[in-house]
């Protein structure tokens, strides 16, 4: 058995927990900031990196404890190494290196957006490949052709506004405060989602995305109605972009002949989302990956399992390996 560690500072939940064989949760603590940076509307970076500074310690503990184990109990340290917030990164970097250093360990830099592809095998290790993954989170928009063990293909990605980041947008717009995805999805249960026809940019056109015209048609449409309903705004917005996203994951899953598709990310936590993304795949008579919702937004028990997978693969990180604010998925050149 090998039980890990897993630490995650790219933004603004502190995280840490123990996975054991990349599937099993041993524990998963998630201390959120979300209240300190809510009256700024946004993650603030200095305040997200300070509060990593007094948060971790405490969230690692607490993950030891409740997966009941001792240190001797670990046998490596994952920490996400970028994208994200370069402060906020280092936090968990270095604290992951030093524990991986006093415990004699190795330690594994993970790529956040690996993690969230792995968020989906923790509950459903049993992977069929190849599988095409949808990951939908703040800060990316991409479609995945996963080929095996880290073999990615990117098939697209969003030419502008990602899809969190025009949900967060657009709730800012409708005065439905921070963080808007879940705002959204809330408010949006009460209004109809075919009030309003909002459009599905490059629809029929390929794997890539925009949101940005999305976001612009919702703002010209509340100008031009003030009087609209905020319900009926969110649900006909929400609808758009699921309409989109599930439409060319499963294009892309019958393209590529995947035998799953896969849902990560914080915007796969949408209930609209996660209804359509499995009807889907139960239409087209493919395996459908979807985490839970805890472990759809940012957490650590993805860069454990993230980071199992990686230390077979590629063995240690070196000590000196820093963190990289914009680091990509590593993908496939042939
Ligand atoms: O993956 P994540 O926790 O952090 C990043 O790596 O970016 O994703 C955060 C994003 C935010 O934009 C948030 O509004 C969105 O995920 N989100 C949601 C929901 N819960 C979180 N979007 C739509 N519906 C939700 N229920
Ligand atoms: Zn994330």
């Amino acid at each position: 058995m090998t039980t890990i560690l897993g630490i995650e500072t790219s933004c603004d939940e502190t995280a840490a927990a123990v996975v054991a064989d990349a599937h099993h949760v041993l524990s998963s603590v998630v201390s959120s900031q979300v209240d300190l940076h809510a009256r700024y509307g946004g993650v603030v970076p200095e305040i997200a990196s300070r509060a990593h500074v007094d948060l971790l310690t405490p969230v690692v503990a607490q993950a030891l404890v409740e997966a009941g184990i001792e240190d001797a109990d670990i046998d490596a340290v994952a920490a996400t190494v970028g994208p994200g917030l370069i402060g906020a990164l280092l936090v968990g970097v270095s604290a992951a290196k030093a524990l991986a250093l006093v415990w004699d360990v190795p330690f594994v830099g993970v790529n956040h957006l690996e993690a969230h592809l792995y968020a989906a095998f923790l509950d459903d290790p049993a992977i069929e490949l190849p599988v095409v993954f949808l990951l939908v989170s703040g800060g990316h928009t991409m479609l995945v052709h996963m080929e095996g063990h880290g073999q990615y293909r990117l098939l697209g990605q969003t030419i502008d506004d990602a899809a969190g980041e025009a949900f967060d947008k657009v709730a800012r717009y409708l005065g439905l405060g921070y963080p808007g995805g879940p705002a959204i999805d809330r408010i949006a249960t009460e209004g109809d989602p075919e009030a309003i026809r909002f459009p599905r940019a490059i629809m029929d056109d390929g794997y890539d995305f925009s949101f940005s015209g999305l976001k612009t048609a919702v703002i010209n449409h509340v100008r031009k109605h003030p009087e609209v309903s905020t319900p009926d705004v969110a649900a006909s917005f929400q609808e758009a972009v699921v309409d989109v996203l599930v439409t060319k994951a499963r294009r892309a899953a019958a393209a590529v002949g995947a035998r799953g598709l896969c849902l990560g990310g914080g915007v796969a936590a949408n209930s609209l989302l996660r209804e359509r993304f499995l009807d889907a795949c139960v239409a087209d008579g493919i395996h459908a990956y979807v985490p839970s919702r805890a472990m759809c937004t940012d957490n650590a028990a993805m860069v454990a399992a993230a980071g199992h997978w990686r230390l077979l693969q590629d063995g240690p990180t070196p000590l000196d390996a820093g963190g990289d604010p914009n680091l990509k998925l590593p993908l496939l050149s042939t």
